[in-house]
């Protein structure tokens, strides 16, 4: 059973050679849920090979869809008549199911949609996707676990402000109003990349946005919108992944399809601990020669410092020259794989949203578990630091996000298997 793969790490390698970065995770679910948005047959490229889009095109498919995913690309033929209904069985697998949400009750006015409930990094709440809805005209409540939200009449456009620049939110409701009758403002929206090409998507669709990138986006509702081709954009998750990879193991890592300009605060993080990152034809490439020094991090929104990087900033700490101090501003408890990391020898103290982190010169390997998809690849990283073996459970977590990850560390030279 997937679930009970692990990956088994000796420690010591520097990681040295070239990867490819492919689509992002973060922007292809939110896609392929929006291509419900019109009837036809919208094509996505540049699709990682994740377990989360196999969920995603089941759900599609249980809405009346017919999904073809090849290697890179998936194809939706989205049916005139679609369901409503977005199950529990599906949603608590992956997050990102609440993104039909948006576009089931702006096509057909009606949207069952499970709560996903907590996760290992956070409550996560629905309410600022539901209040915006309602602002739109649709009336929402919870049944049984359920949001239901109806429009029959259709939705209408709204002046709505965000008391947190919340990425699904943001998704939700501009997927709603770019089907609603007028105008919708949204005043503090997210500003992440995998918003923008969403919203360049449905611009692709012929939806009426502007403003993506900024905090007040403006949407004029249309009729209509058509079906679509498009690719998704780098991920940039995975880019910061293998740069603090060759930072932390003093490696040499071409990253190419990278996009440097998503990851500008993170890069110059790594630039301040010492690595050296230049832009190269189709990607970047980082390099370091010597013991990573500590860096202060706060987590924000986008442009700020990712929340999904912080295992690896913490990891990269954790064998630093120096103090360093990590404040995580966007989930409430992100730092349970914490004491996995302690567990190989990190000095870390945790006190609320900051953790304290005192360097070591290595990490010394043992058995830990991956509790999330990030953790999971920070885990990864402080293996490859460690002296000896290390066991990582709960693989299929990076699964999720990582596509082939331990293929992909031993073509750089890491000794990585999984089993
Ligand atoms: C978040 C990240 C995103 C990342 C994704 C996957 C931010 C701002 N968002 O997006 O970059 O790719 O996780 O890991 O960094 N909240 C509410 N009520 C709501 C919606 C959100 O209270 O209705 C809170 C959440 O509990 C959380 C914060 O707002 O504390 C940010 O949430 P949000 O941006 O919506 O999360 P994701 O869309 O999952």
């Amino acid at each position: 059973m997937a679930s009970l793969d692990r990956f088994r790490v000796t420690g010591g390698a520097s990681l040295r050679g070239e990867v490819t970065v492919t689509g992002a995770k973060n922007s292809v679910l939110k896609l392929m849920a929006a291509s419900i948005l019109a009837a036809g047959t919208t094509t996505i490229e540049n699709v990682p090979e994740i377990a989360d889009v196999d969920i995603m095109s089941d759900l599609l498919t249980r809405l009346g869809c017919t999904v073809i995913h090849t290697k890179d690309s998936v194809t939706i033929d989205v049916p005139e008549k679609l369901g409503y209904r977005a199950d529990y069985d599906l949603v608590r697998k992956m997050r990102a199911s609440i993104n039909v949400l948006g576009p089931l009750v702006a096509r057909i006015g009606r949207a069952e949609v499970a709560l996903p409930g907590g996760d290992a990094i956070g409550s996560r709440g629905l309410d600022y996707h539901i209040k915006g809805l309602e602002a739109l005209g649709a009336k929402a409540h919870i049944e049984h676990g359920y949001v239901i939200a109806e429009a029959e009449d259709g939705l209408i456009g709204s002046f709505i402000e965000l008391d947190f620049p919340s990425v699904g939110a943001t998704e939700n409701i501009m997927t709603a109003a770019v089907l609603a009758k007028g105008v919708t403002i949204i005043e503090n929206s997210a500003r992440e990349p995998d918003l923008i090409d969403l919203g360049e998507f449905l611009i692709s669709m012929g939806a009426k946005i502007q403003g993506l990138g900024t905090p007040l986006i403006t949407i004029t509702g249309v009729e209509k919108l058509n079906p679509t081709t498009h690719v998704t954009i780098p991920d940039r998750i995975i880019t910061g992944t293998w740069a603090f990879a060759a930072a932390m193991t003093r490696g040499d890592i071409t990253i190419h399809g990278a996009r440097a300009k998503d990851l500008e605060l993170p890069l110059e993080k790594l630039v301040s601990a010492g690595a050296i990152v230049t832009s190269t034809s189709d990607g970047i490439r980082v390099r370091m020669d010597s013991r990573p020094h500590a860096i202060d991090v706060a987590t924000l929104p986008y442009p700020g410092f990712p929340t999904d990087l912080l295992p690896m900033v913490i990891a990269l700490n954790s064998i630093a020259v120096g103090h360093s101090l990590v404040t995580e501003n966007v989930f409430e408890s992100r730092f349970m794989f914490v004491n996995e990391l302690i567990r190989l020898g990190a000095q870390i103290s945790v006190d609320g949203h900051h953790a304290s982190i005192e360097g070591v010169p290595e990490l010394s390997g043992a058995p830990v578990e991956a509790t999330d998809i990030r953790a999971g690849a920070g885990l990864v990283l402080a293996a490859l630091v460690s002296e000896g073996e290390t066991t990582i459970d709960g693989a299929f977590h990076v699964d999720r996000g990582y596509p082939n990850f331990a293929e992909q560390l031993v073509t750089l030279g890491a000794k990585v298997s999984r089993e």
